[in-house]
């Protein structure tokens, strides 16, 4: 079945069986392997993506459901020599040791920092109506889809905190 999607800001027209999920599509119909495969069933966040700037597991979605849809991955978040702030934090606060989830903590965090702007509350927040303001605690909460085998989770913490900080 043929899907027009945007990705990274380029059309790219997708003929793939109905059944391929939206991350086999990145990785192995368009060749984008920034997006890691992880557990393939919901439950690690290594292949976190934004779609239309929500992040989403792109495993557990079908790539033909997409249609029009505009996906970012972490091919269009920053580039080697343009880092984003949050990219710079995290490699000024040792946020990944074998880098394998980190794709999927960039694109995640990513779309977390908006959420937090746009006022979102999360599980830990004590006042769903009080402007967010991001802890230890609510970054751990926020970011808790998104697994880390090597457990760098306190730097990547501290990179998100540091991130929000320089950005506000
Ligand atoms: Fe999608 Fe693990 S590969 S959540
Ligand atoms: Fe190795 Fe997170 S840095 S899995």
């Amino acid at each position: 079945m043929k899907t027009e999607l945007t990705i990274n800001g380029e059309h790219h027209t997708l003929d793939a069986d109905v059944r391929t999920s939206l991350l086999d599509a990145l990785r192995h119909h368009l060749h984008l392997t920034g997006t890691k495969k992880g557990c393939d069933h919901g439950q690690c966040g290594a292949c976190t993506i934004l779609v239309n700037g929500r992040r989403i597991n792109s495993c557990l979605t079908l790539a033909c459901m997409h249609d029009g849809d505009a996906i970012t991955t972490i091919e269009g978040i920053g580039a080697p020599d343009a880092l984003t702030i949050l990219q710079d934090a995290f490699v000024a606060h040792d946020g990944f040791q074998c880098g394998y989830c980190t794709p999927g903590q960039i694109c995640s965090a990513t779309a977390m920092l908006e959420e937090v702007k746009a006022g979102w509350p999360s599980h830990v927040s004590a006042d769903l109506m009080a402007k967010p303001k991001l802890t230890v605690e609510e970054v751990s909460e926020r970011m808790s889809g998104n697994l880390c085998r090597c457990a760098a989770y306190p730097n990547i913490v501290d990179a998100i905190l540091s991130a929000d900080e320089a950005a506000s």
